[in-house]
């Protein structure tokens, strides 16, 4: 076999994405928008920096002002607010009490409809946060500076007692309740946790999931890897009553209900940290290597994600706010729990999947609750418009803001947002950034910029992002190729580091466009990793990762373009593209499409997709099969696994796929794969 390179090995990608309109934001949003006088860029420019970002950092309550906005003296372990000294949970909760106390903080939504909505109020929130810090400090012996790993799912257990961590200034790391046993023991060994706090069960799906049973083998590979998890404490979803089967060790395991009734009404004094202590872990896996926990701080995040939720969110005090993510991710740390919290937000949480029971469920949600922002991801947005492409027409739920974040979204999957979900009265925000960032870096301000379907637009106030080429040389607004996004400057919602592991946090973000021996910020431009290109009217078009370029006889093509491309078909629902090697080109595309539900596959959808691609990005980008499939594999998190579908594709194993949402359909797809292939072809 000859050895092709079908991975992305420069910085130029020909882009061919038709150039969108601008659209208004409306003006009933506008009306009522914080920000909507653009002279916030001003006081955010360059000039200013890195002052600026008092702003953000004023929104909090400091036990001790900081003395030095920004210490960059050893790049790039950038400080924020150095001096300054704070306690996370006193800003999310205690702070509130004199006048929000009797407001709902989380609304927790069960999956089942016909359990009651809870409501729970800062007052109730502060209580129970207490108890739990109480019981992490006394029954586990947890002081500021340990590490601790959750394994929650979404209920408010998973919020309480991120913030009870918090209070005690101790680390936490959670760790999406859809990962395995062996997921979660490898994050208890990096982190050195000696406590795992999880769940007896949950529903999802129509299902009561055994949430429990995982904590055994987690337990137990994490021994077999060196760290011994002293104590796992089990939330139950129904206090009372065990719905896992879980066997439960005496002197190890216990139940939170039990423990917590020695702890009723205790208050703890929130532990006073400084501005640079680390509030959290979240590990991400990144394309290739061990997955790497982002090691976030106490003030500059904080800082950064209430500074981003009020002015990018526009989260008002008598707004009901619903961000769709799950809390084990970054999108949920920071704007489910902090950044909310932070402005004494009401913030929803729902228990289970978006189409539970039906493709109604979320707006009957929204109907009941008067929620008036709502977040979510572009998976989730064409989901919900392959299940039900009328459903939010039936349903008198009203946004004022909707965001969309975790992928590039197509324009065609953008206008069913806008039209269907917002009713064209919603301002959509298509919202850039990284589990490593902490928050927005390119997002429009809602109440400023026109929208533009499919571009994330230009960097928010404080961030200056920049597109380089392969030798460092900036591309300019305008050029019709794209290139690396990275951004200038420091900011205060950066990671601190990657945890335990300094070297390839350098390496990984720093090295490629660095000057090493500089100590000047200017020098230090953050590596993103995706590909990007900047119009004249200076909007970021995001194309995905790095790693997901296809090179077909030197042209380079974002997989992004073409999965857009099959989305203008309109019986198409979801499309992933990969690469497979070919002799003469070096690589083609291979095209796995879904169709809209009563849609029949047949060769006119395949002859209208190819046409597609061929019309709006050239013959060059001509597929070699296009895969018209039931479904396509994906993560937990709504990811396309496209390394499986490249494996797939190639006829290589695809590796271990259990962590999958949906690991049936990979054996579907390569019976159906193997057969073209091999057979009639
Ligand atoms: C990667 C980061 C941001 C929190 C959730 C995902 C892609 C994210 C967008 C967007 C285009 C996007 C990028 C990025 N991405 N948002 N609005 N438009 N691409 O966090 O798991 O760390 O993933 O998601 O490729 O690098 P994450």
């Amino acid at each position: 076999m000859s050895k092709i390179d079908v991975v992305a090995d420069g910085a130029i990608i020909a882009a061919h994405w038709r150039e969108e309109n601008h659209i208004p934001p409306p003006s009933r949003f506008v009306g009522q928008a914080y920000l909507t006088d653009a002279a916030v860029f001003e006081r955010f420019a360059e000039e200013n920096f890195p002052e600026c970002f008092r702003e953000y950092a004023d929104l909090l309550d400091w036990k001790q002002y900081w003395h030095t906005t920004l210490d960059s003296s050893r790049p790039p372990f950038f400080k924020w607010f150095v001096g300054g000294k704070l306690n996370a949970c006193q800003n999310c909760v205690d702070r509130h009490l004199g006048r929000h106390r009797n407001k709902t903080a989380f609304y927790f939504v069960p999956e089942q409809e016909g359990e009651p909505i809870v409501a729970l109020t800062y007052q109730q929130l502060y209580r129970r946060v207490n108890e739990v810090a109480a019981m992490l400090r006394d029954f586990c012996g947890l002081k500021r500076g340990d590490r601790i790993t959750l394994h929650l799912p979404m209920t408010l257990e998973l919020p309480i007692t991120m913030l009870a961590c918090a209070r005690l200034g101790v680390i936490h790391s959670q760790v999406f309740s859809g990962f395995s046993a062996s997921a979660c023991a490898h994050r208890i060994v990096d982190s050195a946790s000696r406590v795992l706090i999880t769940m007896d069960a949950y529903h999802r799906g129509g299902k009561l999931i055994d949430h429990g049973k995982k904590a055994a083998p987690t337990v137990a590979e994490a021994a077999k890897e060196g760290v011994e998890v002293e104590k796992v404490l089990f939330w139950r979803r129904y206090p009372g009553q065990c719905r896992s089967e879980a066997p439960i060790l005496k002197q190890r395991d216990f139940f939170v209900d039990e423990v917590l009734a020695e702890y009723r009404g205790k208050e703890v004094k929130p532990e006073i940290m400084d501005a640079n202590d680390t509030l959290f872990l979240m590990y991400t896996s990144g394309t290739t290597g061990k997955p790497k926990a982002a090691q976030h701080s106490t003030g500059g995040y904080l800082a950064y994600v209430a500074g981003t939720s009020k002015y990018i969110e526009d989260i008002h005090p008598q707004d009901v706010y619903w961000c769709m993510a799950d809390v084990g991710w970054i999108t949920g740390h920071s704007y489910i729990v902090y950044g909310p919290l932070a402005l004494a937000a009401t913030s929803v949480i729902y228990e289970g999947v978006p189409t539970f029971p039906d493709a109604g469920r979320l707006w009957r949600i929204a109907e009941e609750l008067g929620v008036n922002i709502f977040h979510t991801s572009p998976t989730a947005i064409r989901a919900l418009r392959r299940a039900g492409p009328d459903t939010p027409a039936k349903y008198n739920h009203r946004f004022k803001h909707m965001t969309t974040v975790g992928e590039p979204i197509e324009p065609e999957a953008w206008r069913w947002y806008w039209e269907m979900v917002g009713k064209r009265e919603a301002v959509i925000v298509d919202t850039w950034w990284q589990t490593e960032t902490g928050g927005h870096l390119c997002a429009t301000v809602p109440g400023i910029h026109p929208m533009k379907p499919g571009s994330a637009g230009p960097g928010v106030p404080g961030i200056y992002p920049v597109i380089f080429d392969e030798n460092g040389s900036q591309i300019p607004r305008g050029s019709p190729v794209a290139g690396n996004i990275c951004i200038r400057n420091p900011w205060p919602g950066r990671m601190l580091t990657i945890w335990g592991d300094d070297a390839r946090f350098v390496r990984t973000y720093y090295s490629r466009y660095c000057k090493p021996d500089s100590t000047d910020w200017r020098d230090w431009p953050y590596f993103a990793g995706d590909g990007a290109l900047q119009a004249s009217d200076g909007y970021i078009r995001i194309l995905g990762r790095i790693d997901d370029v296809i090179n077909v006889a030197g042209h380079r093509l974002g997989t992004k373009e073409l999965e857009a491309a099959c989305l203008t078909v309109p019986e198409v629902a979801e499309a992933a593209v990969v690469a497979v090697p070919d002799e003469i080109k070096g690589a083609m595309p291979d095209v796995y499409v879904s169709l809209q539900p009563g849609v029949s596959a047949d060769d006119g959808v395949s002859r209208n997709i190819a046409a597609a691609i061929i019309d709006q990005i050239g013959p060059i980008a001509r597929p070699r099969f296009i895969w018209l499939v039931p479904d396509l594999p994906k993560t937990r998190s709504g990811k396309i696994m496209r390394r499986v579908l490249t494996a797939i594709s190639t006829g290589r194993d695809p590796g271990d796929v259990t962590t999958l949402a949906n690991p049936e359909v990979v054996e579907e797809l390569r019976a159906l794969v193997a057969e073209k292939v091999t057979g009639v072809g």
